[in-house]
C-alpha cells in the first residue's frame, strides 16, 4: 500500500501565522505537525510516501524530510496548485499510486491512543477491497463529516457538517482505499464550494456496501490544530503526555527504529544531528536503552 500525506491548504484560520509558513510545519510542542500524520502511515507499515504541498512550501518540506532515506522510507513530493479539495490528492498522486491501494492522511491529523499501532497494522494487513475510514467521538459534530452506524455496526450515512447531527462520530483524516479510488476521483464533480470532496468518495464506497468505518474508542484523542487556540492546546496535550510518560508521541525516528526500517547506526546519526535539543537527548536515550538491552541478552 502506498501513502499520501496531503499537506497543502491555506491555513486561513491561523493567519497571519501561516502567511509565510505551512500550517503542517508549525510546531506541536517539540516537532512539526506533519510528524504526527507521518507516524500514522509508518505505524501502518507504509514506507512509500508522497507528500503533497502548496507550490510555495515544497522546498521547506524537502529541507525537513528529504527523500526519507534517513528513516528508511521513500518520500516523493508533488504540489497542489490550489486547495481544490482533499479528493484531488488522488488525481495529483495517480502516477505515484499506479496499480496499488493507497492510504491518505491529512498533514494536520493528530491522533493518539493506546493500541493505535496494532489497529492500523491490522487494518492495512486485512485490507483488500473497498475503503476504510476511522471515526472518533467529538463534542461539536456540526463541524465535521459525521458517520452514523446501523445496528450491525456498518456505516449507513456520512454527512458533511450536519446541522442536526445524527451521531457524534466524526470521520478523521485517515483513509485506506483500493485502487479504484483514482478512477472515482476522476469522475467527481466539484461541490458547491468548488472542491473535490473526500466525503463524495466515501459516499461512493458506502452506497456499494464497501466502506468500513472503524470507530476508535474512548481511549483515543483526535486533536485539531487548525486555530490558534487549538494549536496551543494540542501542543500542551503532547507536552503533558510526553512529560508524564517519558515517551514521545509522533517521533518518526523512534517509530522507524521500532518498525525495523532503520538500525541503531542510522538512529545514532540522527541523534547526533539533534544533539543540542531535548529531542536529540530522547533519541540518545533510546539508543542507550537498546544497547543495554542487547548487552543484557548477549552478556
Ligand atoms: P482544512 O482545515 O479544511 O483547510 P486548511 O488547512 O487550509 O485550513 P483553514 O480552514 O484554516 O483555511 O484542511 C484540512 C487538511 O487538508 C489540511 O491539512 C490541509 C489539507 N488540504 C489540502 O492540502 N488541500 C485541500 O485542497 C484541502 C481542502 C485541504
Amino acid at each position: 500500500m502506498k501513502g499520501i500525506v496531503l499537506s497543502g491548504g491555506s491555513g486561513t484560520r491561523l493567519h497571519p501565522v501561516t502567511l509565510a509558513v505551512s500550517k503542517q510545519l508549525l510546531p506541536v510542542f517539540d516537532k512539526p505537525m506533519i510528524y504526527y500524520s507521518l507516524s500514522l502511515l509508518l505505524f501502518a507499515g507504509i514506507r512509500d510516501i508522497l507528500i503533497i504541498t502548496t507550490p510555495k512550501d515544497q522546498d521547506s518540506y524537502r529541507a525537513l524530510l528529504g527523500d526519507g532515506s534517513a528513516i528508511g522510507i521513500s518520500i516523493s513530493y508533488a504540489v497542489q496548485p490550489e486547495p481544490k479539495g482533499i479528493a484531488q490528492a488522488f488525481l495529483i498522486g495517480s502516477d505515484f499510486i499506479g496499480g496499488d491501494s493507497c492510504a491518505l492522511v491529512l498533514g494536520d491529523n493528530i491522533l493518539y491512543g493506546s493500541g493505535l499501532q496494532r489497529q492500523l497494522r491490522e487494518e492495512t494487513a486485512k485490507h483488500k477491497r473497498g475503503a476504510v475510514a476511522f471515526s472518533c467521538a467529538v463534542s461539536d459534530p456540526e463541524r465535521f463529516g459525521i458517520v452514523t452506524f446501523g445496528p450491525d455496526g456498518k456505516p449507513i450515512s456520512i454527512e458533511e457538517k450536519p446541522k442536526t447531527p445524527r451521531s457524534n462520530q466524526a470521520v478523521i483524516g485517515l483513509y485506506f482505499y483500493d485502487n479504484r479510488v483514482v478512477e472515482i476521483a476522476r469522475q467527481l464533480k466539484p461541490s458547491a464550494r468548488g472542491e473535490l470532496e473526500i466525503t463524495a468518495i466515501n459516499q461512493w464506497y458506502l452506497e456499494r456496501g464497501e466502506l468500513n468505518v472503524v470507530p476508535l474508542g474512548r481511549g483515543y484523542a483526535w486533536l485539531d490544530a487548525g486555530t490558534h487556540e487549538a494549536l496551543v492546546q494540542a501542543g500542551e496535550f503532547v507536552r503533558i503526555v510526553e512529560q508524564r510518560q517519558g515517551l514521545k508521541l509522533g517521533c518518526i525516528e523512534e517509530i522507524a527504529y521500532r518498525m525495523n526500517f532503520i538500525g541503531l547506526d542510522q538512529l545514532q546519526a540522527i541523534a547526533g544531528k539533534y544533539k543540542a535539543s531535548a529531542y536529540g537527548d530522547y533519541l540518545e536515550r533510546l539508543i542507550e536503552e537498546a544497547k543495554s538491552a542487547t548487552a543484557r541478552v548477549t552478556g
